[in-house]
């Protein structure tokens, strides 16, 4: 069996998880009549302090409805230039909600407040685009999961209300962020306007994120959930696995980010220019290949031939994400093959 660390969203449930999934109770859920989405919806925005939550079945969803809320037809919403939201959700703001946007790039995604503020223009008058929110990822996908600092949050809260910004988390992996950083939900939550979470990545449900924000705009942008095509019916068989995956697997991800960093360690001791593992805060491990003479297809395919499922994700840049059907032994036997395929 191949050992697949080209995403933690290749998990799949559990025996536990399916039992729970088998046994909810559920309803139609375009009617709110679901119990168990209802439940998971409150559950979700109590955690993050927030009035109301929205069950979607991607990230990419919760992201595209959140900032619909944020920003009107032609203004702007800035994001890092690595960030999700700009590089792969295939130019949904601006093809579903008419967004442009502007981005700022930051090494390793690592937020720096004033970057993101100095390029930000609101109420820029009848000739120019006006900036309307910002966008901040955590943990930054394509930056390595990397973790943003809090003190940088709030200075960008801070700077935003003097600007009039609103503020969207792309927390896709905030389950991850906390781990690391030991912040709690409730303290990442009081700086977002909007914020979509995903069950199906590092927590290892199936399907199923949450949009959280006000009770006016959770309402209004179930109306756009449902014009989009995603009002669905008894979904509380995908709301039961995201309880069971809040339930159980939040505190377990400590472990994928130690296998992360066990890996990160023994690439750098073949070539310390392959990846810093000081950087390794979490269950992403980006690998840059520019000192050495082979592509991130051409590694990722020796890799694949020796059993081990890795994503090229640049010409240069090769991605390997821990998760939770990921084990200690597998983790050792993909360090050899890592050694293998990097030193043939
Ligand atoms: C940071 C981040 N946001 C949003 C998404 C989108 O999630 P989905 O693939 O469910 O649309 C992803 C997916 O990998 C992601 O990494």
């Amino acid at each position: 069996m191949a050992i697949d660390l080209r995403s933690d969203t290749v998990t799949r449930p559990s025996d536990a998880m399916r039992e729970a999934i088998a046994h909810a109770p559920v309803g139609d859920d375009v009617y709110s009549d679901d119990p168990t989405v209802n439940s998971l919806e409150e559950r979700v925005a109590a955690m993050f302090g927030k009035e109301a939550g929205l069950f979607a079945p991607t990230g990419s969803l919760a992201n595209q409805l959140a900032i619909r809320m944020l920003v009107a037809p032609g203004e702007e919403l800035i994001a890092e230039t690595n960030s999700h939201i700009v590089r792969a959700e295939l130019g949904a703001a601006a093809v579903f909600s008419g967004i442009t946007t502007r981005t700022f790039p930051e090494k390793n995604g690592l937020l720096k407040a004033s970057d993101a503020l100095e390029i930000a223009r609101p109420n820029s008058g009848p000739y120019l685009v006006s900036t309307t929110a910002i966008a901040v990822e955590n943990t930054h996908n394509f930056g390595g999961g990397t973790v943003q600092p809090i003190s940088e949050i709030a200075a960008l809260r801070t700077g935003a209300d003097e600007l009039g910004l609103a503020l969207h988390l792309d927390g896709a992996r905030i389950w991850n962020a906390h781990v690391a950083s030991g912040v709690s939900f409730l303290e990442y939550g009081k700086y977002f306007d909007t914020i979509s979470v995903c069950l199906s990545k590092g927590l290892g449900a199936p399907v199923g994120s949450v949009m959280l924000s006000t009770k006016e705009r959770v309402t209004k942008a179930r109306v756009w959930r449902k014009r989009y095509g995603a009002g669905m019916r008894q979904i509380g068989l995908l709301a039961a696995g995201a309880h069971y995956a809040l339930d159980n697997n939040i505190d377990r991800l400590a472990e994928d980010h130690r296998r992360a960093k066990e890996i990160a360690v023994a690439i750098a001791a073949i070539d310390s220019s392959l990846i810093d593992p000081s950087i390794v805060e979490t269950n992403i491990v980006g690998l840059d290949l520019a000192a050495l003479p082979i592509t991130a297809a051409e590694l990722a395919q020796r890799c694949r031939d020796a059993g081990l499922w890795i994503s090229a994700l640049g010409p240069k840049y090769a991605r390997l994400v821990t998760h939770l059907d990921f084990n200690d032994a597998q983790c050792a036997e993909a360090i050899e093959i890592l050694k293998k395929a990097l030193v043939a």
